[in-house]
This record gives structure tokens, sequence and C-alpha cells, in this order.
């Protein structure tokens, strides 16, 4: 098919159904399918996404729409799955499948609320991603080359080069993942000395299993938290750090040059106004304490990255830290900025964060999440398509990561099958593109330009 295909010649969108499915926290979520008739053979093709869950949410997020009442635990989806079979069915029939930005237009529409509150950001983007899906079959495509167009379809802006993300991949879990038994949530490790996505994950299922040995040998229990990292035992923030490094060692690698750390402080889930309850070290600090804290660490410890080093509330101080170390450091904004195009604009414009964390879910439809992706990238951000702590096999967001060109992904650790699902999908697409793969390697690491 030629790229000229204009976005009608996909097909139109037949049907939308959708069901309840479950999470890998064995919570209830939304599954959407999306069928197009094509027009010539096989006549039909049928798109599928699940949408996952987040449990450390920023506050502005698109609204997940649950049930309440008494059935598990309030967190039914009825409503959401109701809406899709409902009004968004109707609301897409005949629409184009190839024309994503108006089918992402038309849910926006329909829902009419800022944040998806009537329908459900969970109903949206069930719709949004399975209509992608769907899309790319008809165009007999994988998803991410389908997606190598932006979001606007065939013809409209031009083609990306695809690019293998590096991984940032969790060896702890901590904070809302681990019932609070270390503060910190993500201690994970970047490598920037790897040649190829596939040799970052040998490095990580080295390091990995290091730190498994390391922790059994302190005589902790070799359970995981919410992401497949181990279940943090440790005495103090600052030991898991210390225990990451050896992991490193012992597995073989130079910290910081071929295998560095990246932290998601997650600092909104124990701080806000300004304050931060450290309740593993028993202390409370200011915003200039913790920043203190963090750069000490940046200075003792081979960290590559840092996301939300401060509460989403504290925009300033994030500035200051931001400017203090974003010219060595990652510095990431997540529930910052919930994949918001404005909130990145007025972040950048203070000089808050350099990175720009993407889940889709955050906002509800895929156009937007490449909205904010577009915004950050004129704002010279950096970013990473990041999954959330509830998620299923689905792998579309391996897809947007390759296909947009973002260039790094996150999605927890380096066990359990909804985390696996997405690194061994990306592996397929590096072998499958073979020697026209890229590795986006530690080039696109989120860096400000150094003060004159
Ligand atoms: P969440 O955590 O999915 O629970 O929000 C992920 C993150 O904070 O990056
Ligand atoms: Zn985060």
């Amino acid at each position: 098919m030629s790229d000229s295909r204009q976005a009608g010649d996909l097909g139109r969108i037949e049907q939308v159904h959708a069901r309840r499915v479950w999470d890998s926290r064995g919570r209830p979520t939304v599954e959407a399918e999306v069928t197009v008739a094509t027009g010539r053979a096989p006549g039909r093709v049928v798109g599928r996404a699940i949408v996952p869950a987040g449990a450390s949410k920023g506050r502005r997020e698109a609204l997940e729409l649950r049930d309440g009442g008494g059935p598990f635990g309030g967190l039914d989806v009825q409503r959401a799955v109701g809406h899709v079979n409902g009004e968004i069915a109707r609301a897409l029939a005949g629409m184009p499948a190839g024309d994503q930005a108006a089918i992402d237009a038309r849910l926006i529409e329909l829902d009419g609320t800022p944040n998806k509150q009537r329908l459900g950001a969970n109903a949206t983007l069930a719709a949004s991603m399975a209509a992608a899906q769907a899309a790319a079959a008809a165009a007999g495509r994988p998803l991410y080359e389908h997606l190598a167009h932006g979001i606007g379809g065939p013809g409209e802006v031009p083609r990306l080069p695809p690019l293998l993300p590096l991984p940032q991949i969790q060896i702890f879990g901590g904070g809302a993942h681990a019932g609070r038994r270390v503060d910190i949530q993500d201690f994970m490790v970047m490598c920037p000395g790897a040649a190829s996505f596939a040799q970052a994950l040998e490095w990580t299922a080295e390091v990995y299993r290091h730190a498994g040995v390391l922790m059994r040998e302190r005589g902790a229990a070799a359970g995981v938290a919410d992401e497949g990292g181990w279940w943090p035992a440790f005495d103090s923030n600052e030991q898991a750090l210390t225990a990451l490094v050896q992991a490193i060692e012992r597995a073989g690698f130079t910290p910081g040059e071929q295998v560095a750390i990246a932290l998601d402080i997650a600092a909104s889930d124990f701080g806000e106004h300004g304050r931060y309850r450290l309740g593993l070290d028993g202390r409370e600090l200011t915003s200039d304490g913790l920043i203190e804290l963090l750069l000490r660490w940046c200075e003792r410890y081979p960290i590559a990255s840092i996301e939300d080093p401060l509460a989403e509330d504290d925009l300033e101080a994030f500035a200051r830290f931001t400017q203090a170390v974003g010219a060595r450091v990652q510095v990431v904004g997540d529930d910052l900025l919930v994949s918001d195009a404005a909130l990145v604009r007025a972040a950048a414009g203070r000089g808050a964060a350099n990175t720009v964390l993407l889940k889709p879910n955050q906002r509800g439809t895929l156009t937007e999440t490449w909205q904010c992706w577009q915004a950050a990238r004129a704002a010279g951000y950096a970013g990473i398509v990041s999954a959330r702590s509830g998620e299923t096999e689905d792998t579309t967001i391996v897809d947007l990561a390759i296909g947009w060109g973002v260039g790094q992904l996150k999605v927890g650790s380096f066990a359990r099958s909804e985390r696996m699902a997405k690194w061994n999908a990306a592996l397929r697409i590096e072998q499958r593109l073979g020697a026209a793969s890229r590795f986006a390697g530690a080039s696109v690491l989120g860096r400000n330009p150094p003060a004159q």
C-alpha cells in the first residue's frame, strides 16, 4: 500500500464492543474490540486493546470511571463498558478507521468534559487504542509502522523512522506499589552502554538476578512488588541505592557507564504543600530539604534519571531542582505533567523538568497523548512512554514508543508476564527490523543545555 493512500481507504468502523476483563492486580478493567469492514479481502479485521490502571496517580489525570458500591471494592467498570457498547459504539460506527484524529475528536466531543469524567477515560482510551489496532490490521501493517505517521493517518505528517527505546527497568519496587515499605517508588536501571535493545534486556536480566540473590543473602523473602521489582526490605531509602549499585557491580557492569540508576521518587505520594514525610527514614523535610537529599544522592550514586522528585503542587521547587541537576540528570514529570500538552508547555516556561512521561490513560485518547509528545518535543523535552502499575497483556504502548520514536520505555520490572509481554514485544520488533533497527541508547536522555 502506498503512503499517500487516504485514511478512508482503510475501511470503516462497523462495530465497537467492550467487555470487562482483569488486570495484574486482579481488578476489573475495560477491553474493547473495534471491527472494521475493509471492503476487500479478508472483508473484516478486528483490533483489540485493554486499558491499564495506576495506583500512584496525579490529581490532574483524566478520570478512570469505577462503579463504586460493593462488588470488587467499588472498582468494577460496568458503567465504562456500557458507555463503550452504547454511546461510543453508535458514535464511531461508519467512521473511517484510518482517521485516528477524527475518531479521538469524536470521543472527546462525545464525553464533553475536560477530564473524560462523563464516559470515563478507561472507556474512551479502550476505544481509541482498539481503533488504532484495527486500522493497523486493515492496513496490513504492524501498529508501530502504522503510527509512524504520528496520529493523523497516512499522508498527513512525514514518516518517522522507528526507534527502539532505551528501557527503564525496575529492580526494587516501593512506595504505593509495596505497602510503603520504602518511600521511594521505583529503583530502576537503564543501560546507556548497551548496543541494542536486546542487549539492554540481557544486562538488566543479570542485574535483576543478582539483586534477587542479594536480597536472599540479607535474609529478605524473595517476593515482588506490584510491578515485579523485588520486595524492598531495607532499613533506609538510601540502603536501596547501595544495594542497587552492588547488584550492578556483581552482575559485572560499570555503574554509571554501562548501567545507570533511574529513580521514580513519586513525591506527590508522601508530600504536599512543601512538606515531605519520609516514613522509613523517620524524617519530615521541606522542599529544599528534599532537594538537598536528592542532590546528595545524585553525587554519591550513578543516577541518570529522576522522576517526580517533588510533588505535583510544588512547581517552583521542581524548577529549582531541574536547574541544579538538569544539565547532567534527566528530570521527569509524571504526576506533574500527566501527559498533558498544556501542562508541559507551562512547566517548560518555568524550567521545571526536562522530560515527560507519556501514559495514554492519563488523558484518555491516543491523539491527546501524541499532542503532549509534540508539545514536549517543541519545548526541547525528552519523552518516556510508560505503563501503569495495574497492567495486562496489552502491548499497544510498545508500538507507540517505537512508532513515535519517543526513545525511552518504562513498563515496570523484569518479571511477571504483564511486564515481560511488553519487553518481548519490543524484542520481536527489533528483530523484525533487522539491519534497519535503530537503538536509542543514551542519546535520548533528557538533559538541559548547561548554563552559559
Ligand atoms: P502508577 O505508577 O501506574 O501506579 O501511577 C507508575 C508511575 O508512577 O510511574
Ligand atoms: Zn511516576
